[in-house]
């Protein structure tokens, strides 16, 4: 398997830059400078986390490592869930400032608890 250290590191590489582009839409949208959605910083994060996910469902194949099985898999994934949803609502411009600030604090604290897990592995 000595292509697993690029694998996790494919996965590792997106997942940190999905956290600074998340933070980077935020920062814009927070200083008034919406028209990000008119540069590739539109579709950019799309691709990154497709490379993201794609690489960990390769991962949960070649490593012993399982949702349902080992629950810190099965809690990052209901969060990366509830991530997307958060995400959705924080950079929807539709939404009103104070929902899109409680939704953006719910996404990162998510994202948050996501590295958390990645990194611990808790055996719970
Ligand atoms: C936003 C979503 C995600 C982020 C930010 C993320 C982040 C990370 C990070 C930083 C690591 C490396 C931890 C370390 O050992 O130091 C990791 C490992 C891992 N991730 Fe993710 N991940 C995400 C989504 C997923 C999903 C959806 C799955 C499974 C379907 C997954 C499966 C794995 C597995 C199996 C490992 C362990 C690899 C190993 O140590 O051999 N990840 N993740």
């Amino acid at each position: 398997m000595e292509y697993y250290p690029i694998l996790k590191g494919v996965h590792m590489l997106t997942a940190y830059l999905t956290a600074g582009l998340m933070l980077l839409r935020l920062g814009l949208d927070l200083a008034g400078k919406t028209g990000w959605r008119k540069t590739p910083l539109r579709w950019i994060p799309h691709l990154n986390d497709t490379i993201l996910l794609a690489a960990a469902l390769v991962l949960v194949v070649v490593t012993a490592w399982m949702p349902l099985v080992h629950h810190w898999l099965t809690a990052k994934i209901i969060l990366l869930l509830g991530y997307i949803v958060a995400g959705k609502w924080a950079l929807d411009l539709k939404r009103s400032g104070a929902v899109r600030g409680v939704a953006a604090l719910v996404a990162l604290f998510q994202l948050l608890l996501i590295f958390l897990l990645a990194v611990t592995k808790p055996g719970f």
